[in-house]
């Protein structure tokens, strides 16, 4: 099955390897700007076969997420239920319950936004909550983990490894990356005041003692997370600290918090471009697609 993968401004370079991936062509949606600031898309050819829009969610997000909703709705009046959305970043995932009365569920409002302006299916990349998906949607989705791509990066280069999550709910992705290491995994403890922002961390008893320890999260945006529990597992005796995330969303200096607090590298996938986005989740990406389209055609 033909298809055409079209970027968003945010997502070019992914877009490029993915589409060289399928052996598909790429084209850009064009962008402007009105002088009031409101966002102008439009596509410029009509797709040959399925739609694949690539348009990833990181910072200024509501300024992508307008330009994605507006993308997608246009190219589903040119090639109606087969629009296929690749968002590699889903900002406001991590929105994805009512924490305080009064909140909105974020998660919630994007992903039906994104079905009602046209998508007929989804992929995304490490996901925040992978059920959150399952639950908001009625279209057909796939959410793609880089545990393969991370423990492959790191192959070889790491003493007597432990895979180290930063909380409890990433524990998941940690051993997934651990299976493929072929090292053990374990989490530590971090409590997050939900009003004042600030992080705790309590050590869980793992012993890192001489060994290498690799910290896996789904993002890093200050980057506080994994300093503490960098500076945890140095504290307790890690030979070095290592920190791979799928998301390098990375604000505030996050990339030097991070090396101050002793992390020896920081690696993360091309979902969102940054000096140190050095792992493609394009192949997987490609395989994701196929898998979805088999389900929708
Ligand atoms: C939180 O639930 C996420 O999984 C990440 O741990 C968090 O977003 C990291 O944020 P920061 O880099 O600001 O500590």
């Amino acid at each position: 099955m033909p298809m055409t993968v079209y970027a968003l401004e945010s997502s070019g370079g992914l877009a490029a390897r993915l589409a060289a991936g399928t052996g598909d062509r790429l084209v850009f949606v064009e962008k402007k700007e009105f002088p009031d600031g409101e966002t102008y898309v439009r596509i410029p050819e009509k797709p040959e076969g399925v739609a694949v829009l690539v348009g990833s969610l990181y910072p200024p997000q509501d300024k992508r997420l307008v330009e994605l909703l507006l993308a997608t709705e246009a190219l589903s009046a040119v090639s109606p239920d087969r629009v296929v959305l690749v968002v590699p970043y889903l900002a406001y995932a991590r929105q994805d319950r009512r924490f305080l009365e009064g909140e909105p569920i974020s998660v919630k409002v994007v992903l039906k936004s994104l079905e009602a302006a046209g998508a007929s299916g989804l992929i995304v990349v490490d996901v925040h909550k992978p059920s959150s998906l399952e639950e908001y949607l009625s279209i057909p989705h796939r959410n793609v983990v880089p545990s393969r791509e991370i423990a492959e990066y790191f192959s070889g280069k790491l003493s007597n490894p432990l895979v180290l999550a930063p909380d409890a709910g990433a524990l998941e992705r940690a051993r997934a990356v651990a299976e493929h290491l072929g090292a053990e995994y374990d989490y530590i403890v971090k409590e997050r005041d939900r009003v004042s922002g600030e992080v705790k961390v309590r050590p869980r008893s793992f012993d890192v003692r001489g060994r290498d320890v690799l910290i896996v999260d789904d993002i890093v945006s200050t980057g506080g997370t994994m300093a503490l529990a960098a500076r945890e597992a140095l504290k307790q005796g890690a030979a070095g600290v290592f920190a791979a995330c799928s998301h390098a969303v990375m604000v505030r200096g996050a990339l030097d918090l991070m090396l101050s607090s002793g992390i020896k590298e920081v690696v993360a996938t091309d979902t969102v471009p940054s000096q140190v986005s050095k792992i493609t989740v394009a192949p997987s990406l490609v395989e994701g697609l196929r898998s979805l389209l088999d389900e929708m055609l």
